[in-house]
């Protein structure tokens, strides 16, 4: 059972059939498709069913971002854990009206330290398309290190577009000031 986790502003917590109807319109946006690799567009019901399964799965820990203050969902984090190499990819999306507010970073932080603390992992790394600057910016806010940039890795849309790595390994995020502010 995944867990749920408490910061300031946010409850981080398991998904349920209920969450269909709010989030296939927040996931579905063009926005969010568009800077991601794996949330389909247009988004529909099935493609919520399937990912709810999915997200029961033991490793594959995507948890409902929802506001503390009133139990709205407003986006989702995910960690995908390989434990055989102690490591696990970080993921997160916020629906548009919920951007510019350090919403993402507040959430995958806490991943971070759930990862680390919780789950004993040795390295949390995560990637983001060149063109989505916004989404580094809160790699680094977490003292991420960028690691390299693979060309025209993914494709998408029809367009092959560069993906930039990062990564921090546990002993990077124990140390102070490892998690920035
Ligand atoms: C990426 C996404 C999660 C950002 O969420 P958010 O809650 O708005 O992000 P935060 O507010 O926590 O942090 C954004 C940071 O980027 C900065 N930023 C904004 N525009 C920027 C730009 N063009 N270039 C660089 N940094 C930028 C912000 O100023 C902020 O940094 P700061 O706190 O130092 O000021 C959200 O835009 C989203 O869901 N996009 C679609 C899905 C997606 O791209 N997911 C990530 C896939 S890798």
């Amino acid at each position: 059972m995944h867990p749920t986790l408490e910061t300031a502003r946010l409850i981080l917590r398991p998904y349920t059939e209920a969450d269909i109807a709010e989030l296939v319109p927040l996931v579905g946006a063009r926005e969010v498709a568009a800077t991601t690799g794996r949330i389909a567009h247009p988004y529909t019901e099935q493609h919520a069913k399937g990912f709810l399964v999915l997200a029961r799965e033991p490793d594959k820990i995507w948890l409902a971002i929802t506001l503390r203050s009133d139990g709205r969902q407003i986006g989702g984090v995910g960690l995908r854990v390989d434990r055989e190499f102690q490591h696990a990819e970080l993921g997160y999306w916020l629906g548009v009206r919920y951007w510019g507010q350090g919403y993402a970073t507040e959430a995958a932080r806490e991943m971070l330290r759930y990862g680390f603390e919780d789950l004993h992992l040795h390295r949390i790394f995560a990637s983001h398309f060149k063109h989505n600057p916004v989404s580094g910016r809160i790699l680094e806010k977490l003292g991420m290190h960028h690691e390299g940039c693979q060309r025209e890795h993914f494709r998408k849309w029809d367009q092959f577009v560069d993906l930039e790595l990062y990564g921090i390994l546990r002993r990077e995020w124990q140390i102070p000031g490892g998690v920035r502010e």
